[in-house]
């Protein structure tokens, strides 16, 4: 299942590293192209001309070393693989990934790089337990670093408990799971918005909204959860980019309808950004004086409807096209009415009114609406409302 994917494997100076040779071997029989990366504490412990031989490739270690193309080296690396792998990932090569720094090859093109992370810790118990070492994992899983492992059991420095790097079928398992996902919707391309659109005035003020972005974050993180290979276009949010979700950040509506329309083909697109219909007609280069005529009047015009447009969109349609409807008054009446006027196939409604706590809170309750049925759904956590959603996307695309 692995076959043709590409994994650059980063080997840090852990004693662990002596097994990231078999775990080379067991990629290679599944047809995986590997590239490797090692520290120079890992050259240390295993040589770089092993590394080479099960690798099938000269080993990167010199952050100054010119490619015979010229080019940059540590930047073309980091963008090639499907998968990044650190094994063993030790407590200071996960340090400096924490914190941003990148003082050799290894940490330099795990910044520079933009594709999913695989860590396999593997150090000493005491250096594993201290709240620094955990502190730096919660803040990359945080955002979106997957972790195999450690185990627990002896070590090479005869002390005893968690801080084993992983057994090498657990890895090759872990990097299954990342590299060929399951679920119902595996393989299939979803496209997501989310959040509120900011429409400059002038260099610093914009025409906004209180769209906080849960929503649709957890519609995509739901989406990628059950295989979809997703692509989140997300307005100025404070949320993380959902782990396992292609994010693409965009300010005004303009650039959100360019992005969703970038990301076509899709078979489902699930618009719940909460987009300005209007934006000044003409955004100052300078920031706008208080005396500047004429005093309290901006010009307006209207946005693209993004929904609309992907609801129309012929041949690159998406199969389901699903909008949101924000609503203070007769939620039902207006959501029928916006599931015609857009063109959607089904509408989530929900009531915004002030004393719902909808905006920016956790919880929302939501009507379902299609051509034929509404649905009332109970008041859920966001999260709930994504997957609940989710469920019934699957279940009409297998139909
Ligand atoms: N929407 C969009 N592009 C816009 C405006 C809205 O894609 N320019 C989408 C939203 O993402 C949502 C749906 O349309 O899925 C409905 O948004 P809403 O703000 O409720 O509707 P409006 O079109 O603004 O209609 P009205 O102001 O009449 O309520």
């Amino acid at each position: 299942m692995l076959e043709g994917k590409r994994v650059l494997l980063v080997i840090s100076g852990g004693i662990a590293a002596y097994k990231t040779l078999d775990l080379i071997r067991r990629l290679r029989e599944r047809g995986v192209g590997v590239r490797t990366v090692m520290t120079e504490g890992a050259t240390h412990l295993v040589t770089p001309l092993a590394v080479a031989a099960l690798a099938g490739n000269r080993v990167a270690t010199d952050m100054w070393e010119l490619t015979p193309e010229g080019e940059i080296g540590h930047i073309h690396l980091a963008r090639e693989p499907d998968l990044v792998v650190v094994a063993p990932a030790t407590a200071n090569l996960l340090a400096k990934m924490a914190h941003g720094i990148a003082d050799d090859l290894a940490s330099t093109l795990l910044l520079a790089t933009d594709r999913p992370v695989l860590v396999a810790p593997a150090m000493n118990v005491v250096m594993w337990e201290k709240p620094v070492t955990q502190s730096n994992l919660a803040t990359l899983r945080a955002r979106g670093v997957r972790q195999v492992g450690p185990g627990v059991g002896s070590m090479a420095c005869k002390e005893s408990g968690a801080g084993r790097m992983a057994e090498v079928a657990e890895i090759v398992a872990a990097i299954e799971a990342i590299l060929v996902p399951a679920g119902p919707l595996a393989g299939r391309r979803a496209l997501v918005t989310s959040g509120p659109t900011h429409e400059p005035i002038d260099p610093v003020r914009f025409i906004g909204n209180r769209s906080s972005g849960k929503q649709g974050h957890a519609v995509a993180a739901a989406l990628a959860g059950v295989g979809a290979e997703v692509t989140l276009v997300s307005g100025p949010v404070a949320l993380l980019d959902p782990p396992g979700v292609r994010t693409v950040h965009v300010e005004t509506a303009r650039e959100m309808l360019a992005a969703c329309e970038a990301a076509l083909p899709v078979e489902v697109a699930v618009c719940a950004a909460a987009v300005a219909d209007w934006r000044p007609a003409e955004a100052l280069a300078h920031k706008r004086k208080k005396c500047e005529q004429p005093v309290g009047a901006i010009a307006l015009v209207e946005n693209p409807d993004i929904l609309a447009t992907l609801s129309a969109a012929g041949e690159r349609r998406p199969r389901l096209v699903i909008g949101f409807a924000a609503e203070t008054e007769d939620l039902e009446g207006n959501a029928r009415a916006k599931l015609r006027r857009k063109g959607c196939d089904w509408l989530v409604a929900n009531d915004v009114s002030p004393g719902s706590g909808t905006f920016g809170g956790e919880r929302n309750t939501v009507l379902l609406v299609t051509a034929h049925e509404l649905e009332r759904w109970p008041t859920m956590g966001k999260a709930e409302v994504a997957l609940r959603l989710v469920e019934r996307i699957a279940g009409h695309l297998r139909g």
